[in-house]
């Protein structure tokens, strides 16, 4: 696993996990090894994990394992509990929220008829803190009436269900059941503890950089990974906001987004168009060429042919024309990519493109932009004093990135 990120100090852009008391439960299912992905992300995020693994559990992975990686030694036992003399109601009680991943079709079953026989269902049973259980089971089971019917009344009473994906399961067959990504699960996380002031917002970022052909096989490129706009569409979804990712990249698409795939600046520019026009925010984040080839040649130039005299053409700027239509009421933010002058370059571009909002970064600063997981930005506003954030992942930033744009668009109302 790689190491975790450096943690936002900004009090304002902590994720909302920070702090936070999770009970992490695990069942007995095959996928219980990814509970162990699941806590540390968790802890990563700054939350307390308080690991219970069930009897069936323990025969899939250790509790030594879990216990390194969460934030205290995995509780397994009702009885002669070391922690407290009081499990049953002490866990529950004191928890923010409960994951249960992965859950059996047992463990749902119990949990919906409050039939409380070890430590995770008394837990379960005796917390008034919200409660995400993520199933994972076989297709056939995870079908099987009765687990719908299980299902359907949890999510009445406002448990939160993180769906299985269809995938290749334990015996070798594909279907529905195989358990959530880590990452979908800690985003399921991130919504229920999160602010859910994005709700029903619709939401365009365009992540990535283009790339233009020279011929069939070579493109002028850039050095962006698409990283800080897939977390930007990330943060907002986690948000409620419902997102579409314009990309060039094929980073794994953030839970809850929709991703349009594009190359060139062409193709993203008819992709954001048609798109922005009935957005209520739009975030450029893409580094767009600004220049590309007049004629792709169709074939693969060929080097016994010499070298090659390549004609250039301005690409249409994209964010310019988004800002000379935008829709009143809509929120329109770029970013600039800087090496000099920074605060100045970014304001010209801010002013120029009619923008709402400019993030702009330093990409010659050790650890920021293009291709790191970190990032260190400066937010500018028109008439407003600059903002900068410090080094941060740039999920982190991202927040920022949201918080801001929440506050320009309570301005407007
Ligand atoms: N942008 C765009 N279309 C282009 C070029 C840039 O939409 N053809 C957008 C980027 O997505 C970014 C903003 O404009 O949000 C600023 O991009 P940047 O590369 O920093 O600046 P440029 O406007 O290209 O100016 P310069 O290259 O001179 O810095």
């Amino acid at each position: 696993m790689p190491p975790p990120l450096p943690r936002a100090t900004n009090e304002t852009i902590v994720s909302p996990l920070e702090g936070k008391r999770i009970v992490l439960g695990v069942t007995g299912g095959i996928a219980a090894y990814k509970a162990i992905e699941v806590s540390r992300r968790l802890v990563d995020a700054g939350a307390h994990v308080v690991p219970i693994m069930t009897e069936a559990a323990q025969h899939f992975v250790g509790t030594t394992t879990l216990s390194a990686l969460a934030s205290e030694p995995v509780q397994t036992e009702l009885w002669h509990n070391p922690t407290t003399p009081i499990p049953h109601t002490k866990v529950g009680q004191g928890a923010d929220l409960i994951i249960v991943a992965p859950a059996t079709a047992k463990l749902i079953a119990a949990y919906r008829i409050g039939y409380s026989h070890d430590l995770l269902t008394n837990t379960l049973i005796a917390t008034r803190a919200p409660v995400i259980v993520c199933p994972a089971m076989h297709t056939e089971m995870w079908e099987h009436p009765s687990v719908e019917d299980n299902i359907d009344t949890l999510r009445e009473r406002g448990v939160h269900i993180v769906e299985p994906e269809s995938g290749r399961l334990a015996g070798g067959d594909v279907g529905a059941g195989r358990l959530a990504s880590p990452e979908t699960i800690v985003a399921a996380a991130e919504t229920v503890l999160g602010p859910a002031d994005l709700d029903g917002v619709s939401v365009v970022v365009s992540a990535g950089g283009t790339r233009e052909p020279i011929d069939a096989v070579r493109v002028i490129a850039n050095r962006s990974s698409g990283k800080q706009g897939y977390a930007i569409a990330a943060e907002a979804a986690s948000r409620g906001a419902e997102v579409t990712l314009v990309s060039t990249v094929s980073l794994a698409a953030p839970p809850g987004v929709e991703v349009v795939a594009v190359e060139t600046a062409a193709e993203m520019q008819s992709a954001m168009e048609s798109r922005a026009s009935g957005a209520d925010v739009v975030v450029m984040a893409a580094a767009v060429a600004d220049f590309r080839p007049v004629d792709a040649a169709g074939g693969k130039l060929k080097k016994r042919d010499g070298v090659p005299q390549i004609v250039l053409e301005p690409t249409p700027d994209i964010l310019a024309g988004l800002g000379s239509t935008k829709p009143s009421g809509q929120v329109l933010v770029g970013f600039a990519a800087e090496t000099d002058d920074l605060v100045a370059n970014a304001e010209a571009k801010l002013t120029k493109k009619r923008l709402d909002l400019i993030v702009a970064n330093d990409v010659s600063a050790p650890a920021v932009g293009f291709a790191h997981d970190t990032n260190a930005v400066t937010l500018l506003r028109p008439g407003a004093k600059p903002v900068e954030i410090d080094l941060a992942a740039k999920r982190d930033v991202a927040r920022a990135v949201i918080n801001t744009i929440v506050e320009i668009r309570t301005g407007n109302d």
